[in-house]
């Protein structure tokens, strides 16, 4: 069986920009967009036109300079919002616009003050005019994770009717369970009617941390695209990490699912959002974090310095990191320590290690890490002992 293609939906300059504190001017977003084309993203969502000026000429921006990706701008269930973001997509080679409306019964009751048949009514109504706009009409259902999924049937079908060709299935709080965003999709897939010609799309958020459990579940279950941010950066918690998705798909052959993302580029993505944002990535961040492939306990280096498979499921070039790094700390052995020294050009014999092993404990005992300059001063008071 062929391996069938994930669209990777990147939304780091929309749903990922709504972190507190993180505002990207345009200038910014331009060069964030412009290496996301260049990674092979098939979608980017470069904001959402009519909630500031500023976001409007971001949009607009990115549409004249990206090439190959399709360029998405967000927009309510309503007129104005969708007439701004066909004004803000009209240079964009490929737009698309990504419009919807809260459909949980939290959403319709309070936010709307609705009932279901009118929220119905206004999701058609939207798809209907994007369409008067653009082809590509991405339509989201907001809160669909808490959404019952019969009235959720029945919203798609509306709005596949209407012309939507992408349905955003989000779990907007971050509350499903991987098995429940999972049997979502698949009931949708199997219970609305004209699905075939819609892509299921998933949009998760990380409030439990299971956004890309989440999103994993739903493509084995029928997805075709996932929506996600570098870094996994969005509002509270935050939304699907990009890197994990790629890497999962990568590693996990037996799914049979690919996508189009040159992972090598990854960490170099991933710095660039972080530093452009000043939103530092947590060492242990899977993929991309500064321990990824950091090894620092005597038995996992002794089993890496061996071979690297012993303790590391990627290879660290995939991802664009040039090497494992093994640290030396207290609960480093003799291995790491002859490797490192290695590393810094000094060849040491069995018995000149058991005698550096003991003076490199004492020091790692005091200090949270030893360096390079750490082990050149040890070696240069050996040489003068000996
Ligand atoms: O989380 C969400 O529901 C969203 C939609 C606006 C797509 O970001
Ligand atoms: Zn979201």
């Amino acid at each position: 069986m062929d391996s069938e293609k994930i669209e990777i939906f990147d939304t780091t300059l929309r749903d990922g920009e709504q972190v507190p504190g993180c505002k990207l001017n345009t200038e910014q977003k331009l060069i964030i967009a412009e290496r996301l084309d260049e990674l092979g993203i098939d979608i980017i969502e470069a904001g959402f036109p009519i909630s500031s000026p500023g976001d409007f000429e971001s949009v607009s921006e990115i549409s004249k300079l990206v090439r190959k990706a399709k360029v998405c701008g967000l927009t309510r269930a309503n007129k104005k919002d969708i007439d701004t973001a066909a004004e803000a997509l009209k240079f964009a080679k490929r737009p698309r616009i990504h419009t919807g409306i809260g459909t949980s019964d939290s959403h319709i009751k309070y936010k709307f003050n609705s009932t279901r048949e009118d929220i119905i009514e206004r999701a058609a109504e939207a798809v209907r005019y994007a369409k008067t706009y653009v082809e590509d009409v991405e339509f989201y259902a907001e809160d669909a994770g808490r959404t019952d999924n019969e009235y959720l049937a029945r919203v798609c079908e509306a709005v596949i009717k209407a012309g939507a060709t992408v349905l955003n299935i989000p779990d907007t709080t971050g509350y499903c369970l991987p098995e429940e965003y999972g049997q979502k999709i698949k009931y949708l897939r199997e219970n609305v009617k004209g699905i075939e010609k819609a892509v299921l799309s998933c949009h998760c958020h990380n409030d439990l941390g299971l956004a890309t459990a989440n999103s994993i579940a739903g493509a084995i279950n029928g997805a075709r695209q996932i929506e996600c941010t570098i870094n996994g950066l969005g509002e509270r918690a935050g939304n699907t990490a990009l890197e994990e998705v790629v890497m999962i798909l990568k590693q996990h052959k037996d799914l049979n699912l690919h996508t189009n993302v040159n992972s090598r580029m990854l960490n170099e993505m991933s710095t660039m959002v972080s530093d452009l944002m000043g939103m530092s990535v947590q060492p242990n961040k899977a993929i991309v974090g500064a321990n990824a492939f950091a090894h620092s306990s005597g038995i996992h280096q002794d089993g890496v310095i061996k071979n690297r498979e012993t303790y590391e499921i990627i290879d660290p070039a995939e991802v664009g990191v040039n090497a494992s790094s093994i640290i030396l700390t207290a609960r480093s052995g003799r291995s790491a320590l002859a490797y490192r020294f290695k590393h810094i050009g000094y060849e040491v014999t069995k018995n000149e290690l058991d005698y550096l092993y003991q003076e490199f404990l004492k020091i790692a005992d005091l200090k949270k890490e030893i360096g390079n300059d750490d082990l050149s001063l040890m070696m240069e008071s050996f040489s003068r002992k000996i």
